[in-house]
């Protein structure tokens, strides 16, 4: 299976994104500051990745420290220090809300780890490397619970009658690349290729960033997925042909309201439009970690908005081939000189949209009045 985090004992190391698909380096994460950047400068994207790699950048930093004996020797100095170091980190990017779920969950851990009588600072550090090693595996069990879920859900109220498969088209890149494997939308295609449900899988190119045509193409194509790329302006035509035969669109999420407006990829909210207009199904894929009950709406999630250099140019291999100082891509011109650019990297899809949300724990669908319950899925057990 693709791995895009290689953590052990303290060591990580991430598949540097911005290479792909050309190339393939692991470059090492030492440092909170490390992360950060990887994180603001997209060599690492994606809602579960971006909080897993920003924990284990914290992890890998501590662990180093104690080495080195050279952490806050009380545990309220240490609770202080991990507080302040993931407030740093939470500023990398703004919408998905896995980052700074996590940072609060583990912040809540080591101050409560704090609390036990005669806990030093190794200990509260030790709490907090263990709980991060720990989202690894989490993540990947809770990929794999979705991918069924989600296959299950398809099966039955995607393939027509008298049908054994379905195509789906996909958006964005949600799979083992922007987890810590399997995926979620993409680990429901992975389920439904796996059940032999899956007849063809699309994925849209998904610009400016081209998370579609880089790394989920690169995935299909690693898989040995049946896939074709399409750009983002062919999802109409393409739900308009009888002959693709989509019957559902799963995309991923950055951060889900308690009212199920989900915000997720740029160009998502037209695939769901589309979706509706065709009969199409439209399911959100993502752990729970992405839902966010003390976001009542859409309205209220911050979206960021990302360099106009991302719209006004495209990134590909350089030319002469060679590498120089690891820039082995480059970027080339394809805009105007001086337009101006709107660069939302996200938008929000009303949940009236969404045929169901994925989790780990069940596919949710609307109650009876057209609207999501969310906090349910919280009383179920973790799986
Ligand atoms: O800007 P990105 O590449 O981090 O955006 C990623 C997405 O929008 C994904 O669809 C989402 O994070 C879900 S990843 C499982």
């Amino acid at each position: 299976m693709l791995q895009a985090i290689k953590y052990s004992k303290g060591k990580l190391e991430i598949l540097d994104q911005l290479q792909l698909p050309f190339i393939e380096i692991f470059i090492p994460i030492r440092s909170t500051e490390d992360g950060w950047h990887a994180i603001k400068d997209m060599k690492v994207r994606g809602a579960p990745a971006i909080a897993i790699v920003a924990m284990l950048a914290l992890a890998s930093e501590l662990t180093s420290a104690l080495e080195g004996s050279m952490i806050p020797r009380s545990a309220e100095e240490m609770c202080q220090y991990i507080s302040t170091k993931l407030a740093y980190l939470v500023t990398s990017r703004p919408t998905a809300v896995n980052l700074s779920d996590a940072a609060r969950k583990l912040e809540t851990l080591v101050l409560n780890r704090a609390k036990i009588a005669e806990s030093r600072g190794s200990d509260v550090a030790h709490t907090f490397i263990q709980a991060a090693e720990a989202m690894l595996g989490d993540d990947l069990k809770d990929n794999q619970r979705i991918g069924h879920n989600g296959a299950e859900w398809i099966a039955k109220y995607a393939v027509k009658p008298g049908h054994s498969q379905v195509a789906v088209l996909t958006h964005c890149n949600t799979g083992s690349l922007a987890t810590s494997g399997y995926g979620t939308a993409l680990g429901v295609v992975r389920s439904l290729a796996a059940n032999n449900t899956l007849q063809h899988a699309y994925c849209t190119e998904t610009r400016p960033y081209n998370q579609g045509s880089r790394l989920t193409a690169f995935e299909l194509v690693h898989d040995g997925i049946p896939a074709t790329l399409i750009t983002d302006s062919m999802a109409a035509a393409l739900l308009a042909s009888a002959e693709a035969g989509v019957g559902a669109i799963i995309v991923g999420a950055d951060r889900v309201a308690a009212n199920g407006d989900t915000a997720n990829k740029i160009g998502t909210y037209a695939l769901a439009v589309l979706a509706k207009h065709h009969g199409v199904k439209f399911l959100v894929a993502a752990p729970r970690t992405t839902i966010d009950l003390a976001t009542k709406s859409g309205r209220e999630i911050v979206i960021e908005q990302r360099p106009a250099s991302e719209v006004t140019s495209i990134k590909g291999p350089r030319s002469d081939a060679e590498s120089i100082d690891g820039a082995s891509i480059e970027s080339v011109q394809i805009a105007a000189p001086g337009i101006s650019v709107w660069n939302p990297a996200f938008d929000i899809t009303p949940s009236a949209l969404i045929d169901g949300i994925v989790t780990e724990v069940g596919v949710v669908e609307k109650g009876a009045e057209g609207q999501y319950h969310l906090d349910g899925l919280f009383d179920a057990p973790s799986v």
